[in-house]
């Protein structure tokens, strides 16, 4: 990932940073389609979902603010990963969990969604998934 990617994901993730109304509209959207691309995943949650989703966004804004220097937090993103598989998380859920994501950055950002984008936000997830399923 490069510097221009890295500043394109945290420009458009302006679009639905927490805290703000726009990004609990967005997860709310999120959760609707993951639970659609997959419902056997819903079962997996078990607290409320709006304070699963705010902790969700803060995680992502931290993630998006520390790309270029990953390592500073790197721990904390294993432990995450650990925590994950303790939730019931599989391999291929991380793939369900990125088709979810994206299709909630392309509604959230209507024409501004370019291919360009898309390979960001790709790139930049696929990282941060590695990164989990390795320490899980
Ligand atoms: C970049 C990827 C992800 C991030 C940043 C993330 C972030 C978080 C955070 C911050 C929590 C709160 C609890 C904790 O800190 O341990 C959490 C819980 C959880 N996440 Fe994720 N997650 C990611 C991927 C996934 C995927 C792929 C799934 C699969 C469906 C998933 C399912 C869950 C579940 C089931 C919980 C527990 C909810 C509960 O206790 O009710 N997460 N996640």
């Amino acid at each position: 990932m490069n510097l221009a990617q890295i500043r394109l994901v945290r420009r458009t993730f302006e679009y639905i940073r927490p805290p703000s109304e726009a990004s609990d509209v967005a997860v709310a959207m999120f959760y609707e389609r993951l639970f659609e691309l997959d419902p056997e995943l819903r079962p997996l949650f078990k607290t409320d979902m709006a304070v699963q989703g705010r902790k969700l966004m803060q995680t992502l804004a931290l993630m998006i603010d520390t790309l270029e220097n990953p390592g500073a937090i790197a721990l904390e993103v294993q432990a995450l990963g650990l925590r994950h598989t303790g939730y019931g998380v599989q391999e291929q859920d991380y793939d369900t969990m990125r088709e979810a994501l994206l299709w909630t950055v392309r509604q959230s950002l209507g024409e501004a969604y370019l291919p360009e984008v898309e390979e960001a936000w790709t790139l930049a997830y696929n990282f941060l998934a590695d990164v989990m399923k390795a320490a899980g």
